[in-house]
């Protein structure tokens, strides 16, 4: 998929994004849980740059949970950034947030973010090459040894371990027993639409956007997590 067709699918399935997923929210959540450890070092008047913030889900639950930092909202589609800024308006912390309709390269790139977040988001992105540039396009927002956490669909699609695990989350998703025909059907999608890798593959693709130390701490079914560090001395 390319980013005008990223873009289009999510301005088409915006409203009705949260509904969808409803029932996949223990995943998201086990993701959550481990944040304030993951973020438990950044100062009490942080800037969080939250890549791919959709409809805010993560949003939300950082601002609870840290009740002074600030956001960058960066969002390519106009509607799913509109159902978040609603959101942020009902939670009461919208001083806290700027808000950027578009993709990353065109807000500003001042390097002053402590953390950064981008949830199901790089997995869009075919080319590694390309993948590796969204992740270098968030390190050079962020100070020296800033931690980002990124989740993303990942699975070795050569090996017949993931066909098992295409099966039970394929049964997840629709809430009923997928037969094969439907774990085909998504397996030749994570192959084609999206980029669903290895998780060693996006560990690399994310060391070569420039972080260091990145590390898988969770995974659910397809879904992986991982967090990394900016070089604490920025080499030119
Ligand atoms: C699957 S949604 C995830 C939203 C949110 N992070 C969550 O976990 O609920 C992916 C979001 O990333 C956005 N997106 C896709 N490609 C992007 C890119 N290259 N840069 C920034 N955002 C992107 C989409 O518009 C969409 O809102």
């Amino acid at each position: 998929m390319n980013r005008e067709e990223t873009k289009q699918l999510f301005d088409e399935q915006a409203s009705e994004y949260d509904q969808k997923w409803v029932n996949m929210a223990a995943i998201n959540d086990g993701i959550y849980f481990f944040l304030p450890s993951i973020f438990a070092s950044l100062r009490p008047n942080a800037r969080v740059l939250c890549v791919g913030a959709g409809t805010g889900k993560e949003l939300l639950f950082l601002a609870k949970q840290f009740p002074s930092i600030h956001f960058s909202v960066v969002e390519p589609s106009g509607a799913m950034l509109e159902i978040c800024r609603h959101r942020v308006e009902r939670g009461g912390f919208t001083s806290r947030c700027t808000f950027h309709e578009g993709f990353l390269e065109s807000f500003s790139d001042d390097n002053v973010h402590d953390a950064a977040t981008c949830f199901l988001v790089s997995h869009f992105i075919l080319d590694p090459i390309a993948r590796s540039e969204l992740f270098r396009q968030i390190a050079c927002r962020m100070a020296p040894g800033g931690v980002l956490v990124s989740a993303d669909l990942a699975s070795d699609m050569r090996s017949p371990i993931t066909d098992n695990l295409l099966r039970i989350w394929a049964t997840t998703m629709s809430d009923s027993e997928a037969g094969e025909a439907a774990v085909k059907k998504l397996k030749h999608a994570y192959s084609n639409d999206v980029a669903v890798l290895s998780p060693d593959s996006v560990i690399s693709i994310i060391t070569n956007g420039g972080f260091e130390s990145v590390t898988q701490f969770y995974q659910a079914g397809v879904v992986h997590a991982f967090f990394a560090t900016t070089p604490s001395i920025v080499s030119n």
